[in-house]
């Protein structure tokens, strides 16, 4: 079927279904360009959480079709291909969590949203990298646990030199197989443009950043900054978005070839119309984890 067919379909069956449609900023062109919301972590949580919406049909990976549903439990949360994991997600287990809970009693956990939902059940606060600082900021404890991954703990701890930061030692592959070597060949190739930093990214690699943001506060800053050159260590994908939403501006990329997160390209337009057709892959939860990994979301969407 035609690009423009299947599109149409979804217009239609999306009327039918009453159903809305959220994608991450990584995902495909085609899928962005049909969402209803593109947005962060944080804010694809936030609309999950405010929509009217019967059906959610999430475009993006497990973890966040989970989110939508631990905010919206009475909704049909939709994932258009099943089970798309994430390999962050996937290094830390249950066991994990507990393990470091017991060595540090005290210590209140904060757990990334780029886990899943029975390791936030297990949590005491989310955050994302949009807010990780502002989350952190709100605990009176000095000693923080942050799980799974130790690059954003790490980014966090520079701005609580009185904290101590005790982490997990997961990582993005993606983010994390950026060099500072492949950062500083890019900015040489280009030294007009500035940097910025996915939280994600290791620590010497955000030593060499102007700003570290997540993929909408980077959209933010292209728009807002005078600069008219930009070196993205973020996911590939993102470039997409910064090169629509900016036409005059020039955005590069120090390793497309190894900053591609393959999860986040499984979805197409023909699995959108089949979600919508047959309701499928529906998010299904237990309803203890649910009720758990909320307080955890909520508090984090309370700070925001
Ligand atoms: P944000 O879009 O929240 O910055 O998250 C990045 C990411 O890796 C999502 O998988
Ligand atoms: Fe997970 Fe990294 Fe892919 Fe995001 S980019 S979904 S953190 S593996």
């Amino acid at each position: 079927m035609k690009k423009e067919k299947l599109i149409e379909k979804i217009l239609d069956l999306k009327r039918k279904r009453k159903a809305i449609i959220l994608a991450h900023n990584y995902q495909p062109p085609e899928i962005q360009d049909i969402a209803d919301l593109r947005g962060d972590s944080l804010e694809l949580s936030l609309k999950a959480s405010k929509t009217d919406a019967e059906v959610i049909v999430f475009c993006g990976v497990i973890f966040m079709a989970e989110t939508a549903k631990i905010v919206s439990p009475e909704k049909k949360v939709l994932l258009p291909v099943k089970g798309v994991p994430c390999d962050m997600a996937d290094m830390i287990k249950i066991e994990d969590v507990l393990a470091l809970k017991e060595k540090y009693p005290d210590a209140p956990v904060v757990t990334y949203v780029n886990s899943y939902a029975e390791i936030k059940a297990v949590s005491d606060i989310c955050c994302t990298s949009a807010n990780s600082v502002k989350v952190v900021g709100t605990l009176k404890e000095k000693r923080v646990i942050m799980i799974p991954d130790m690059n954003l703990a790490r980014y966090t701890q520079r701005f609580y030199p009185d904290k101590e930061i005790i982490y997990f030692e997961g990582f993005c592959p993606f983010h994390h197989l950026l060099t500072p070597e492949e950062v500083i060949k890019c900015k040489q190739e280009h030294p007009e443009a500035i940097f910025i930093a996915h939280p994600e990214c290791r620590p010497d690699v955000i030593d060499l950043a102007e700003y570290a943001a997540s993929t909408s506060g980077m959209l933010k800053l292209a728009k807002k900054l005078p600069n008219k050159e930009f070196i993205i260590g973020t996911e590939v994908g993102l470039l997409y978005p910064l090169s629509k939403e900016n036409p005059d501006k020039k955005f590069y990329h120090p390793a497309p070839e190894k900053m591609l997160c393959k999860s986040m390209k499984k979805i197409s337009l023909v699995d959108v119309v089949r979600a919508l057709e047959n309701l499928e892959y529906e998010v299904v939860l237990e309803e203890e984890i649910i009720k758990k990994a909320y307080n955890a979301v909520k508090r984090m969407l309370e700070i925001v």
